[in-house]
């Protein structure tokens, strides 16, 4: 997404403001074609046997769905909720992958019932309940074992997830997985296919990739001197780090791909088996740049010699990232020109959390009550995190492609927050 420029695939954002109100995410449908596409470039157009699988925890809703598989690509889903969604909206099962560190009986049910494409194992006695299931809907469901080669990403600490004091994945500890692996072999319906990671997220490093595969083929090499299991599928997660401001990096995938695919190939080779299928599961780096939110400044509040609180319809709610993790965005005023002297402000929301701060320091011109504020590059994990914090309703969606605009998500009514609350139960008889 440019930064400065105030209208987004030919819609104006002050138009959008006002014709659906604020806040509001808006999604160019355009950027993350062009992400796809260049995914497809670099990674399943270069190598054969692979494929790419959205990564739903960043940003879902129909539309999403719809756009996932208008691209030919699949989905990862990580919840009963996100599966059912899929579901409903017509995703195809044998398409999803379901991942979770702790599936609950109901979720595991569900995706062996409709026949999911896979099930990333995650927990110890994970195999004996999908084997439970899939024995009684007769339906065979292959298993990737998502481990946890113990690799310290340079991320924030709730983004990492590669590390070995994780909860996510297995160690890779023999002695602990290997009955996991073999329990896979007790049923016909379970087969084992391979192995998952995912490092973390916002990454920039395919140094990270690299040596997690180093690990990971030292322990297969390990594995097999215990039992015969084919490696059939790698499954690398996502993580590509996006820039969230001017002057960030934007690296191309194929920074990460070129050397990962070179590893894995060489490592079959030598071994002079076939190589595993390749699954990558990018989220942030295909919706994150894609996605805005706007705002309207409600009030500015100066502090003389501390700072000017600028305050705006939304905050923590619709974007929890900057309070969950310090993440740093860009911000600007739209209509207005960044000519002439600017001001450095916070950005606060309306939250009762002095932590609700969107924006730390930014330098906007001269602020008026009313205006529109645009943050840039909020499609990933803003949405998809979005509360009901002090009963705010959660944000319209809309998409733009081609100078038009489209709502795919209605802003979320009062009502709806609570439509599942029921009377006080102690009241007195009139
Ligand atoms: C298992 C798994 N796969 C994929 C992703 C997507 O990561 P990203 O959005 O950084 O690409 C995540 C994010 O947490 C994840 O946990």
């Amino acid at each position: 997404m440019s930064w400065n420029n105030h209208s987004l695939d030919g819609c104006h954002l002050e138009e959008l403001a006002n014709r659906y109100g604020t806040p509001l995410y808006v999604y160019s449908v355009k950027t993350m074609e062009n992400k796809i596409q260049e995914l497809k470039q670099a990674f399943t157009e270069a190598y054969p046997n692979t494929r790419i699988a959205y990564a739903a925890k960043a940003f879902l809703n129909k539309a999403m769905v719809g756009f996932v598989m208008d691209q030919g690509i699949y989905l990862d889903v990580v919840s009963g909720g996100e599966l059912t969604l899929a579901l409903e909206a017509g995703m195809d099962p044998e398409r999803i992958e379901f991942n979770g560190n702790n599936k609950l009986a109901w979720e595991i049910e569900l995706a062996v019932k409709e026949g999911v494409g896979r099930i990333i194992v995650d927990g110890y006695g994970e195999v004996e309940l999908i084997q439970h299931y899939a024995n009684i809907y007769k339906q065979t469901v292959p298993l990737l074992f998502r481990i946890t080669p113990g690799i310290s990403a340079d991320s924030h600490d709730y983004i990492v997830t590669g590390k070995k004091d994780s909860k996510f994945g297995f160690p890779l500890d023999l002695q602990r997985l290997l009955p996991e692996i073999q329990a896979t072999q007790e049923s016909p319906y379970t087969p084992f296919y391979g192995f998952h990671f995912h490092l973390g997220s916002q990454l920039f490093e395919p140094e990270l990739y690299t040596e997690a595969l180093d690990l990971l083929f030292t322990f297969y090499d390990e594995l097999l001197e215990h039992i015969q299991v084919d490696f059939k599928e790698l499954n690398i997660g996502g993580g590509f780090g996006i820039p969230y401001r001017p002057g960030e990096p934007s690296l191309p995938y194929s920074f990460f791909f070129e050397p990962l695919m070179t590893k894995v190939t060489e490592y079959f080779e030598k071994k002079g088996l076939p190589r595993p299928a390749v699954i990558t599961e990018p989220g942030r780096s295909i919706v994150g740049e894609a996605g805005l939110s706007l705002y309207r400044v409600g009030t500015v509040k100066t502090l003389e010699g501390i700072r000017t609180y600028v305050s705006v319809d939304g905050g923590m709610t619709d974007n929890i990232r900057p309070a969950l993790y310090q993440a740093k965005y860009h911000g600007e005023l739209v209509g207005k020109d960044r000519e002439g002297k600017g001001e450095v402000v916070t950005i606060c929301g309306k939250c009762c959390e002095s932590g609700d701060i969107l924006i730390q320091d930014l330098e906007i011109p001269p602020v008026d009550s009313r205006d529109l504020l645009v943050v840039y590059n909020t499609g990933a994990y803003g949405y998809s995190m979005a509360s009901n914090y002090n009963l705010l309703p959660k944000p319209g969606i809309v998409w733009v492609k081609d100078g038009k605009d489209y709502l795919v998500t209605k802003p979320q009514t009062i009502q709806q927050i609570y439509e599942n609350d029921l009377d006080y139960p102690f009241k007195k008889d009139e």
